[in-house]
């Protein structure tokens, strides 16, 4: 680290002013740490919102709230009801995508798109829906765009009062080199009310690979503005802009684009890469600024997948200005990011803290708030399905927000009954069905009465270990999960006694996607109880957790990818 120290000085000269300097106040990025890609930002008032990307996860598409730009609250998710978004079968990184934020006619709207699967043989394509809410908390039913694609975005002419779908759509069903598209819609009830056509194809040549996405429409003062993200989400991700004097265009590149680019300084260089997908947005003071994705790099992997980021925007010329033009770097060290306070979850409230998800829509109960006898703790209801099933199984996950955090659950007594090899209880590292990091409880194998196991995946590989606990009944039983940047351990403690760590694995194993894969989520901390294909035994005990901690400590990660 120390070596990283003095280079990280050494480059800081050449890069004045390089971290994203707030205007009055430094800002620390992420400023909502844990996955929470495509974020589309809106000024109410005195409040900012942004909803980010939900992929197979239930509910759909958070929204979180600040009044200072710098702590920023889970307020609500857009899609609460299995009518709004219907996630079955759906496949990791799949699900809800990229949604867009709207004020129109005073009313709030969400537009998105659902990705149900990539099965070739179902040919169905993702389609652009919007919702809409009187104070983005209850959100209604969806109604259906004509057009196919993703990333769209509603967008008011504050002139003529029209309002306009720009979407990322395909060329042709054929071809499929993809650009922004644009119709006139009914907002009540979706269709095309005007021509549909190609409005702009970006900045880059224009083959399959160019991926013009992410398009987002404003006015300011006599120019429309046509921001989008452009080289796929990975290395070549980067932020451009094109105006108009209309919102139909022709539209005009920005002679300065990329206006973020962490990419141009090498794909190995800085720790933040993959900046792009921004939103802009204008303070009741005037101020500009702009929220985008970004991966913190760790050896070359980002295991928190794309986190959202802010950045001052100026203007120069009528073009924006993002960052005074310097790349995202990650420290500002006059003022370290202050550590979170540790977060504990007792289950005592009458429902689940909404930073818990599940995952795909749920149809069945897979867990409650009740033990038999009234007390209370997260109860879970077994299914047949697991883990690695893409059904829902009985498990609720939160997002890995530190990259040097623990996350530790302690389960409620188990005793009596028939918990046999195949029953598992246990909390995972999960990233998808393909990559998840688990330490549980099941009935040994090899002997009788009771034992920790752990399984973890890698690439395909799967390793199992058992350690009996000789015994037929536990109390105070807790796992834990030790997530640093480079490693992750898995381990359990019994009572007050330290705790036993058991396995660790590399951290890239919560980042690598699997052969002829990708992964657009980020890492996850699972509660979770399974069958493992065979309904939960009728004998078999209730099952569940009595409480769940985190515990944040200083996440000192380097400006430079070098570790
Ligand atoms: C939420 O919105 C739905 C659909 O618009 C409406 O039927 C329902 O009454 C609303 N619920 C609340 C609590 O406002
Ligand atoms: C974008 O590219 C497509 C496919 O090559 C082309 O049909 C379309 O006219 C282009 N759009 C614009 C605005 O240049
Ligand atoms: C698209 O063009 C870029 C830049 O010229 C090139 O690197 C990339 O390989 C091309 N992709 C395809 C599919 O031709
Ligand atoms: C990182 O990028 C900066 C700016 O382009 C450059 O000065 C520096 O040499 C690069 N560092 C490495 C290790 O490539
Ligand atoms: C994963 O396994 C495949 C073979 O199944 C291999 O080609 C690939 O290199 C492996 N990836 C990693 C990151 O080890
Ligand atoms: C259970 O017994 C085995 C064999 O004596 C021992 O190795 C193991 O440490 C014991 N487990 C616990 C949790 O005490
Ligand atoms: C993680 O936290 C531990 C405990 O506070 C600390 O010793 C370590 O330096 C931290 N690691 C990083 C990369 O910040």
């Amino acid at each position: 680290m120390h070596s990283t120290m003095k280079i990280l000085h050494v480059l800081a000269t050449l890069l004045p002013a390089a971290w994203c300097a707030g205007h009055g106040h430094a800002i620390h990025n992420p400023i909502i740490p844990g996955w929470n890609p495509d974020p589309a930002v809106l000024r109410v008032g005195d409040e900012y919102f942004i909803a980010t990307s939900s992929m197979e996860y239930w509910p759909g598409i958070p929204i979180y709230r600040s009044t200072d730009l710098e702590n920023w609250e889970l307020y609500s998710h857009a899609f609460t009801r299995p009518e709004q978004l219907q996630l079955y079968g759906t496949p990791t990184s799949a699900g809800a995508w990229a949604p867009s934020l709207s004020h129109i006619d005073g009313k709030f709207y969400i537009t998105a798109v659902t990705r149900w699967t990539y099965d070739p043989v179902a040919k169905v394509w993702p389609r652009a829906f919007w919702v809409s809410s009187p104070d983005l908390k209850n959100w209604s039913d969806p109604t259906w765009a004509d057009p196919w694609g993703i990333d769209p975005d509603l967008f008011q002419d504050p002139v003529t009062k029209k309002v306009y779908l720009n979407i990322m759509a395909p060329n042709n069903n054929v071809d499929r080199i993809w650009g922004i598209s644009q119709c006139e819609v009914d907002l009540r009830n979706g269709p095309c009310i005007g021509e549909y056509r190609s409005i702009w194809n970006g900045t880059l040549p224009h083959n399959s690979t160019a991926r013009p996405e992410g398009p987002k429409m404003f006015k300011r003062g006599s120019w429309y503005y046509l921001l989008i993200a452009e080289g796929g989400t990975d290395e070549l991700h980067r932020a451009t802009i094109a105006r108009s004097k209309s919102a139909e265009g022709p539209w005009e590149a920005n002679p300065n684009n990329p206006l973020i680019y962490n990419g141009a300084y090498g794909f190995t260089n800085l720790t933040v890469q993959s900046t792009g997908h921004a939103t802009m947005f204008e303070t009741k003071g005037g101020d500009w600024y702009a929220v985008f994705l970004a991966r913190r790099n760790i050896n070359g992997k980002s295991p928190l997948g794309r986190e959202t980021f802010l950045c001052t925007v100026d203007w120069k010329d009528d073009w924006p200005v993002f960052n005074n033009g310097e790349p995202i770097l990650l420290n500002d060290a006059s003022e370290p990011k202050p550590i979170p306070s540790p977060f504990m979850d007792t289950f005592s409230k009458s429902k689940l803290d909404s930073s818990w998800y599940q995952l795909r829509t749920p149809y069945t109960e897979t867990y409650s708030l009740s033990r038999r006898g009234g007390s209370k703790g997260l109860i879970l209801r077994p299914n047949v399905f697991s883990l690695s099933e893409r059904d829902v199984p009985a498990a609720v996950l939160r997002k890995q927000t530190s990259l040097n955090m623990t996350f530790s659950a302690t389960l409620l007594p188990v005793k009596g009954g028939s918990f046999g090899p195949r029953q598992t209880i246990g909390i995972s590292a999960y990233l998808s069905e393909l990559q998840h990091q688990d330490i549980g409880l099941t009935g040994c194998a090899e002997q009788s009465g009771l034992c920790v196991y752990t399984t973890t995946l890698n690439n395909g590989t799967s390793e199992h270990a058992e350690y009996p606990l000789n015994a037929t009944k536990v109390q105070g039983l807790t796992f834990h999960i030790r997530a640093e940047p480079l490693e992750y351990r898995l381990g359990y403690s019994l009572g007050k006694s330290t705790v036993t760590w058991l396995t660790s694995f590399p951290s890239s194993w919560m980042a690598i996607a699997p052969p002829n894969w990708f992964v657009f989520d980020g890492a996850m901390f699972s509660l979770f109880a399974s069958g493992n294909g065979e309904p939960w035994p009728m004998n078999a005990p209730e099952v569940g957790f009595e409480k769940a901690k985190e515990v944040y400590y200083q996440e000192d990660i380097p400006d430079y990818d070098d570790w």
